[in-house]
């Protein structure tokens, strides 16, 4: 995406195909992303639990959720403004959702973004905690903070938030994801459920939160959620491939974990090749469903393709 037209006209707001260059707007939103969460949270009276929640926070990662929300909110019409808080607070429970799936009861692991994991450090009570802590605080950042946002658009983020991260959402896919290790026999159906629930549900509500703020058509609403649970789905089989593609330098976390586990994923069930050629007929599927939003859409184009682009 970093290919330039010499003569192209550049208009103020609106990126053309031809300037829109996706390193540096992640870049930019990163930046963005960074400060807002390094504020969100003070280290007050008892300390370690605010350490322990800010130090899982703030390790780094890509921050994909939030900046799906706030370009969702800006093609929508909506500003960085009023989607920040949202956009916090999605990093707030995937944070949470990373220190939980790294616990011992889960999938045991030891790295995260390039770091020990939350539990290594603090200790498995205290990271327990600071998951509850996220989550908890994610919800009232979001009523606490957002600004310039009529109330009824942020009851229904809330709510479509809270359906995204329960059990009806990314805690029952994790469930099916823990039940399933060790069964050869998985079913497709059952692997598509884990990993639209694990993964893919977050990242819709990260992008459906983006255009709820911003006041989108409830057609608009769908062809974005749509969009987000193609790239959702095409996001995890990215993760089971890397699993095995990757080094631990390249992930930030234990490379090799899925085999050892016998986790129910794709290469596991298509092979790498086929489970490639699929991530990349969602993203083209995803691509799609942008269509009439015309240029203000390139910034989600661009992520759809980084989804299978990414080594990490
Ligand atoms: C890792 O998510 C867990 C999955 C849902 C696959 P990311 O790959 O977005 O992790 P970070 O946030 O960049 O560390
Ligand atoms: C993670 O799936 C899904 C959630 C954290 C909700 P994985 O277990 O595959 O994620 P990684 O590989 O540990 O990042
Ligand atoms: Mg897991
Ligand atoms: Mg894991
Ligand atoms: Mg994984």
């Amino acid at each position: 995406m970093t290919t330039q037209h010499q003569g192209t006209a550049v208009t103020d707001s609106i990126p053309s195909v031809s300037t829109f260059d996706l390193s540096t707007y992640l870049a930019q939103r990163q930046v963005t992303v960074e400060s807002a969460l390094d504020q969100s949270i003070a280290i007050v009276y008892p300390d370690k639990i605010y350490e322990s929640m800010r130090y899982s926070l703030l390790a780094g990662g890509k921050r994909l959720r939030p900046i799906l929300c706030l370009a969702t909110c800006e093609l929508v019409g909506g500003t960085t403004e009023m989607a920040l808080p949202t956009a916090c607070a999605l990093e707030m429970i995937h944070t949470m959702s990373l220190i939980h799936d790294d616990l011992p009861a889960m999938d045991n692991d030891d790295y995260r973004r390039g770091k020990l994991t939350n539990h290594k450090v603090y200790g498995e009570d205290i990271a327990i905690l600071a998951g509850d802590g996220l989550l908890a605080y994610a919800f009232e950042f979001i009523a606490a903070q957002t600004r310039g946002v009529p109330a009824d658009r942020v009851l229904k983020v809330i709510a479509h938030l809270g359906k995204a991260v329960g059990a009806a959402g990314l805690v029952g896919g994790q469930v099916v994801d823990l039940d399933s290790e060790g069964n050869p026999n998985v079913s497709l159906e059952t692997l598509n459920f884990i990993h639209r629930h694990k993964t893919g549900a977050l990242l819709e509500a990260s992008v459906v939160c983006g255009a709820i703020l911003a006041g989108a058509s409830e057609l608009d609403q769908q062809r974005l959620s749509a969009y987000a649970q193609d790239i959702g789905l095409a996001f995890q089989i990215v993760d089971d491939v890397l699993d095995i593609t990757a080094t631990q330098e390249e992930l930030g976390k234990t490379a090799g974990k899925d085999l050892q586990a016998q986790k129910a994923t794709y290469p596991s069930f298509w092979g790498i090749d086929e489970s490639k050629r699929q991530a990349n007929q969602l993203v083209t599927d995803a691509k799609a469903q942008l269509e009439g939003f015309g240029d203000k859409a390139l910034p989600l184009m661009a992520i759809a393709d980084f989804i299978t682009a990414r080594t990490h």
